[in-house]
């Protein structure tokens, strides 16, 4: 196939930053790489595949002509410039929230949902899940496809990387700040200050009382799934680790539940990577994992109160398997399905 022009939007954030480094490695062909940002940043050097790229300012370039744009700058960003870079040819891979619920647009997972990418997309966008619910759904996808289930509840536990490049300074400097004994800035990216603290919300609360990311992670996973009545109910916490989300999933199975059977088909899913054996394993923990673009599943067990129920423990790197591998893996699909680059 031809060498591909990419662009990424964001590239200075944690984000496109991780996604330049993954796609550096990668086989994806790249004939120009182009990097941009807020007007902030450019001029910024980066250097890959031993050139150096400029940094440019998104509203500053005149032409959008490019074969992929991963779109890595929130929302705003997205709404604007996806349809912009999609009506000169782009395919357009969007890491923010603004398209995910778009009947038009496919929400991917590769390893749960590759069919879905088969052809290209109406408005030329695809959508990259919010980092949480890949990593649970990934987690859940073997389960939920062999065994009848009835209902999810979960608790997440969500680094400060979640909120970028100013949420780990945010972590940063306050943590600093308080061992120093001084109360530090006040909280700008958080509703209160994260340090030595955990916060019970994670995006907007509703007039429900359900926050923003609570919403998504049902939406979200009802459509990767493919499981509309999937019964599905969360709260989502922020706690002061700098990146790697971790989530507690209980899962309500209709028949009693099998361990053995739980092993056997976690153990067989691409990219999953099992504790099986809790005291010789251990588990993982967000700031200690070993290979950050598997999702890794520990702590596994039926709940000794009701043979239905199954606790599970689940980590993975939200910056690379929640963000920036699910992008770039999106492409690589693309590219095979000959949907980019014919
Ligand atoms: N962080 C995660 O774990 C995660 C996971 C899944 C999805 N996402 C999504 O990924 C996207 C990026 O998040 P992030 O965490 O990487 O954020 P970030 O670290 O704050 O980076 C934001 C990036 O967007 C750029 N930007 C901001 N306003 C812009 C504008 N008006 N025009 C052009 N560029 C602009 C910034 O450029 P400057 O440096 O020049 O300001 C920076 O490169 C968001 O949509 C987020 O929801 C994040």
């Amino acid at each position: 196939m031809r060498s591909l022009n990419i662009s990424i939007v964001g590239a200075t954030g944690v984000v496109g930053a991780k996604l330049i480094k993954l796609l550096e490695v990668s086989p994806v062909p790249v004939n120009r790489l182009r990097l941009l940002a807020s007007r902030n940043s450019a001029g910024r050097q980066v250097r890959f595949r031993d050139e150096i790229c400029f940094v440019e300012a998104l509203d500053e370039i005149g032409d959008l002509e490019t074969d992929i744009a991963f779109l890595c700058a929130g929302s705003a960003v997205s709404l604007e410039w996806a349809p912009r870079f999609a009506a000169q040819g782009a395919m357009v891979i969007d890491n923010s929230n603004a398209f995910r619920m778009d009947p038009d647009v496919p929400l991917v997972v590769p390893q749960i949902n590759p069919s879905v990418l088969s052809h290209r997309p109406r408005p030329g966008i695809v959508a990259n899940p919010n980092c949480t619910t890949i990593q649970l759904a990934r987690a859940l996808r073997p389960l939920v496809t062999a065994l009848d289930v009835h209902q999810i509840i979960l608790a997440t536990y969500q680094a400060a990387s979640g909120v970028g490049l100013m949420g780990i300074d945010e972590l940063r400097n306050g943590t600093r700040a308080a061992l120093e004994g001084s109360s530090g800035p006040p909280a700008a990216r958080f509703p209160v200050p994260l340090q030595f603290n955990v916060i019970p919300q994670v995006g907007e609360i509703d007039l429900e009382g359900v926050a923003l990311e609570e919403r998504k992670l049902v939406q979200e996973a009802r459509k990767i799934l493919a499981m509309p009545d999937l019964r599905l109910t969360s709260t989502c916490v922020r706690v002061p680790v700098e990146n790697g989300h971790s989530e507690a999933v209980y899962i309500e199975f209709e028949k009693p539940v099998c361990l053995q059977q739980v092993h056997e088909l976690l153990a067989q899913e691409e990219g999953v990577r099992l504790y099986a054996d809790g005291i010789r394993e251990g588990y993982p923990t967000p700031r200690f994992l070993t290979n950050p673009a598997d999702v890794h599943v520990a702590r596994v067990r039926v709940n000794p109160e009701n043979p239905r129920g199954l606790w599970l423990w689940v980590v993975a790197d939200n910056l690379q398997v929640g963000a920036a591998l699910n992008a770039l893996l999106i492409a690589q699909l693309a590219i095979a399905n000959r949907v980019i680059g014919k």
